[in-house]
């Protein structure tokens, strides 16, 4: 699979060096163009895996823990292999399915829950969330079923997950998850958007794709918890995360694409499974409106992470966003079709800014962070990689036939468990207490906590 891979990729590369003056010419009018500019830039995000190298983890990008706390943290190797997942569903290109699919296999966990024992020195919600939207994502597209009959279904993983975090919310500031899973993890005292975003727009799918009300109610009760809270305002703002100990009073007002994005297309979701509510279309245009506002500054249209773009100081994690807020963006345009031109008018000026600024590195097509600035920022590595692919193939929505969605009873065929997850048991008394090293390294945004966020990104507030 791998010569598969490496040959078409190849054949990309060939055909840009031949008839493109920059690195990567994107013509936003062209499937052709589109595809290779996307193959090219897939390529080489994958070089940085190495699932299947004596000591790599299949599955996982190299990164913390057990390696060195240079790469990157458990739930960005599922945030990719979504986005290669939507890779494959807009260009047809199959090159990264099986790896895809291993890989995800390969991370179930013992309990089939995407809870893997291995990571429980740094698994969040959001973290385990994640690989649960992947799993989720796989089935809203027929992505091929694993080829052993035993191995649990797309669908039945991201029931696992859901159903193990339904559960998890407490009293404490009202409701809501917690960050992290589990007690003796930094981050256990946060209650954040991103954690209850993920639970949130799992919900809204698996409502829509099985139509089962019970999942929806949960979505509900989700979206009550963070307005009533204030963790979203009524401008539509959707602030990081606050502490128990100030009952959540305490927001912490920085704002990441990842989480208006992750409660948008919830929204859309939930728009959709309603058959077009009007409470949720309300919802849907009000965040959409002020996602657009935060994150894409005019004229340029340009997808913009405001929290930490112009300083560059972006951790591993938040290099990663915009490919969540291009992708789901353009997802949003299926579940609400009358979102289509507003949405556009946006994605695809960020695509071609996108592949203007892959200009980097030895081999001089790297891709920064930095879409705006016509050049290349200096930074690299999987998240600006996979933002910048997520930008470009989403365009070919408007010029070739992609598939919405699907649901049960529209063609989906991963068939689920409502049970799934019931077999997890994380004995957290079994569970050796993390390390300094791994608690300073535990979950999505905790980087940002320990530098203080009222110090480094508390001033932001848009
Ligand atoms: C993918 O395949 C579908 C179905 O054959 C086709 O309609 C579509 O144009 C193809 N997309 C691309 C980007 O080639
Ligand atoms: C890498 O892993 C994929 C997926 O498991 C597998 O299909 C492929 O053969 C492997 N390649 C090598 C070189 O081991
Ligand atoms: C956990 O890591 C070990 C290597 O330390 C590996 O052999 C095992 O397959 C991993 N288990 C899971 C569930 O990832
Ligand atoms: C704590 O916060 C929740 C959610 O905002 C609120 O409903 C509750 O009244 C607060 N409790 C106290 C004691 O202030
Ligand atoms: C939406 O409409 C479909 C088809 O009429 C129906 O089966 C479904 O129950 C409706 N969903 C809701 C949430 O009302
Ligand atoms: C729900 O999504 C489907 C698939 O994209 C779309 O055809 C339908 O119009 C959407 N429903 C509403 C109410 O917009
Ligand atoms: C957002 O809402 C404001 C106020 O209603 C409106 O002026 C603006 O055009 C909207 N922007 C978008 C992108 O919809
Ligand atoms: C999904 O659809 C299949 C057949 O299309 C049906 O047998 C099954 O009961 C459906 N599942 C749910 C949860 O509705
Ligand atoms: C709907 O989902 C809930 C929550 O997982 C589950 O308990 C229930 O059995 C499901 N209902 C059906 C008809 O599958």
């Amino acid at each position: 699979m791998y010569s598969t891979t490496v040959t078409r990729a190849a054949t990309a590369l060939l055909l840009t060096a031949n008839t493109m003056v920059s690195a990567l010419d994107l013509d936003i009018t062209s499937v052709e163009s589109i595809k290779n500019t996307a193959a090219t830039i897939a390529y080489d995000m994958m070089l940085e895996y190495k699932g299947n190298v004596s000591g790599g983890y299949i599955g996982v990008l190299p990164g913390p823990p057990p390696n060195p706390p240079t790469g990157y943290y458990w739930w960005e190797s599922g945030a990719m292999w979504g986005s290669l997942i939507d890779y494959w569903h807009y260009t047809n290109d199959t090159s990264y399915n099986d790896v895809t699919s291993a890989g995800i296999q390969a991370q179930v966990g013992e309990d089939i829950d995407m809870m893997p024992s291995n990571w429980s020195q740094s698994m969040g919600n959001d973290d385990q969330a994640f690989w649960g939207m992947t799993a989720m994502l796989a089935a809203e597209y027929n992505f091929p079923a694993p080829a052993d009959p035993k191995a649990p279904s797309w669908l039945s993983l991201a029931q696992a997950v859901f159903n193990t975090q339904a559960v998890r919310p407490d009293k404490e500031c009202g409701g809501g998850l917690r960050w992290q899973v589990f007690p003796y993890l930094t981050g256990y005292d946060y209650k954040n958007s991103i954690a209850n975003g993920c639970f949130f727009n799992i919900g809204a799918r698996l409502a829509r794709y099985t139509n089962n009300d019970t999942y929806a109610q949960h979505a509900e009760t989700t979206w009550n918890w963070i307005t009533n809270v204030g963790l979203m305002d009524a401008e539509y703002n959707v602030y990081d995360g606050a502490h128990i100990g100030h009952n959540c009073t305490d927001i912490n007002k920085v704002q990441f694409s990842y989480n208006s994005a992750v409660w948008l297309l919830g929204a859309a979701n939930m728009y959709n499974y309603t058959n077009g509510s009007a409470i949720w279309e309300e919802r849907t245009n009000r965040l959409l409106n002020r996602t657009l506002q935060v994150f894409f500054p005019e004229p340029q249209r340009v997808a913009y992470e405001v929290a930490c773009e112009s300083t560059l100081k972006c951790t591993t994690d938040m290099f990663s966003f915009k490919s969540y807020l291009t992708r789901w963006l353009a997802s949003t345009i299926k579940m609400a079709p009358y979102t289509h031109d507003t949405i556009m008018s946006y994605l695809k000026p960020s695509a071609v800014a996108a592949a203007q600024q892959c200009i980097g590195g030895a081999n001089g097509r790297t891709c920064g962070l930095s879409w705006n600035s016509g050049k290349w920022d200096g930074t690299f590595g999987v998240g600006q990689q996979m933002a910048a692919m997520s930008s470009v193939f989403v365009t070919l929505a408007d010029l070739v036939p992609v598939a919405a969605p699907f649901t049960n009873a529209t063609g989906g065929t991963s068939q689920g468990n409502p049970n799934a997850g019931s077999g997890s048991h994380h004995d957290t008394s079994l569970i050796k207490p993390a390390t300094g090293s791994d608690r300073a390294g535990a979950g999505v945004v905790t980087a940002l906590i320990l530098i203080g966020a009222t110090g480094m990104f508390g001033w932001m507030s848009i």
